[in-house]
């Protein structure tokens, strides 16, 4: 088994390392994506609590994929996992359960090509890092990184192994946002130069237990105040402002609010007595991040989640011909005959530049639960995976997503200075042409 594994592990280097040294694989085409190659592809589960169950139910549907392989810290959440495969017909999957180190003896198996990790965030990077080192290519939940070390760590592992790593940013692949990259690169939109984007999500439910008790997320409310989930409005807007593909982030300023939201809401639902609503929690309740990217662009990135409001995004991506508001469900577009100084409906511009990997996934747009875009970035997660490319989100992609989190806590903590943001590609930006969903 392990002849076999070194072998395996050689070709694919060998693959990943033909081009320039650095530059990674080659992404995969959207034909090649929805050609419907049924081969096999054998992908470990890491973490199967909330997000990691949800991910693993969209995956047993896929054609050809298995799972031979389960691990948690959780022996219940493992087994409730392992039945989940059972049920779906396939070989009861290999259960790890010793500890929080034993995700390494899943690593080291030699019959699988891929893990997906949904885990608690400190585990995100050391798994990565395992799983690349082990050949295999890394599915990593949001944020992929939350240091500034682990961001490289997680290049230079990249880099040196030729493995792939990509962070599950689903919102990157919602139906809605793909139409507004294809009307951006038909120039509908004129020359981008701003855009607004914010994570508007009530998540006590997600930060504590029902008890009202912190759990793993809530602990990193006591400790840090910084943007801590800037990839969901980060996503579409990677691709939408060509970052490292044309331009790259420069520099953040970052500022908090005040912090009371999580000491009301823990207070409204437990009594004024709850201990936990007493602790010195660090992280302010709207914390606002500006970003001046190297071409001269803006960017406003906005989190808040933790007073009681509805869902929202507030996407709303600007140029010198027009732009598009999502909370509005509209576009403006200064040359649109007779349409001066109105707001279009954006819906006859969803039908005519939908994206042809949203053709088959219906419910693609966020509407309460995470629709379509979960079959669709694991359908291309998978593809990458089978057929030894790139995957749609890569590893520059996925740091520059999750260094906001390290950015904006320095910024912040120096009285919102500005705080350089490093280039992760060495230069590549300036070359590197725009790759995600670009269909031939
Ligand atoms: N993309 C999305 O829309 C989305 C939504 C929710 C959560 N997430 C992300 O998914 C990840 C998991 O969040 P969640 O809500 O599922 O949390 P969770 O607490 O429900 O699940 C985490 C699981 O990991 C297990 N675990 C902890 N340490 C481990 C270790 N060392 N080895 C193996 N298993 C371990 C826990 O037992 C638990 O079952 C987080 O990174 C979160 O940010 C993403």
């Amino acid at each position: 088994m392990k002849h076999h594994a070194t072998i395996e592990r050689r070709e694919f280097l060998k693959a990943g390392t033909a081009t320039v040294a650095g530059t990674l694989l080659a992404p995969a085409t959207l034909g090649q994506a929805l050609a419907g190659d049924t081969k096999s592809v054998r992908i470990g589960s890491v973490g199967v609590g909330g997000r990691g169950t949800a991910l693993l139910r969209t995956l047993l549907r896929m054609k050809g994929v298995e799972v031979p392989a389960v691990c948690d810290t959780n022996p219940a959440a493992a087994t409730k996992a392992q039945q989940m495969v059972v049920s779906s017909g396939w070989k009861e999957p290999t259960l790890y359960t010793k500890g929080e180190e034993d995700f390494r003896r899943l690593m080291d198996r030699a019959d699988l090509d891929a893990v997906i990790i949904a885990t608690p965030w400190e585990w995100h990077t050391p798994m990565a890092v395992c799983a690349m080192k082990a050949g295999k290519y890394a599915g990593v939940e949001v944020p992929a990184a939350i240091t500034l070390d682990e961001c490289w760590e997680l290049v230079k592992t990249s880099e040196a192994t030729g493995v792939p790593c990509m962070m599950l940013e689903n919102w990157s692949f919602r139906r809605d946002n793909l139409a507004v990259l294809k009307m951006i690169r038909a120039g509908l939109f004129g020359e981008i130069v701003h855009c607004h984007c914010a994570h508007s999500h009530n998540c006590m439910h997600w930060y504590f237990d029902a008890q009202g008790r912190p759990r793993w997320s809530g602990d990193h409310l006591l400790r840090r105040n910084a943007d801590q989930y800037p990839t969901h409005s980060l996503g579409p807007v990677m691709s939408w402002m060509d970052i490292n593909c044309g331009d790259r982030l420069d520099y953040v300023v970052s500022m908090a609010s005040r912090s009371l939201g999580i000491k009301d809401q823990l207070e409204r639902k437990h009594g004024r007595d709850h201990a936990p609503a007493k602790l010195p929690y660090k992280q302010g309740d709207i914390v606002t991040t500006m970003v001046k990217t190297a071409r001269g662009n803006t960017i406003v990135i906005a989190m808040d989640m933790q007073l009681p409001r509805p869902y929202d995004n507030r996407w709303q991506i600007q140029g010198t011909r027009g732009l598009y508001n999502e909370q509005r469900d509209a576009v403006f577009l200064a040359d649109s005959p007779g349409k001066a100084e109105n707001w279009e409906p954006f819906g006859p511009y969803q039908e005519k530049y939908d994206h042809a990997m949203c053709k088959d996934a219906p419910g693609a747009i966020q509407g309460g639960s995470h629709g379509g875009t979960d079959v669709i970035e694991l359908r291309e997660f998978v593809a990458a995976v089978r057929a030894k490319t790139q995957t749609p989100i890569d590893v520059y992609d996925s740091v520059t997503m999750s260094v906001i989190f390290p950015l904006s806590e320095r910024s912040i903590a120096a009285g919102s200075a500005p705080v350089k943001c490093p280039d992760f590609t060495g230069g590549r930006w300036k070359t590197t042409k725009p790759k995600f969903a670009v269909e031939s």
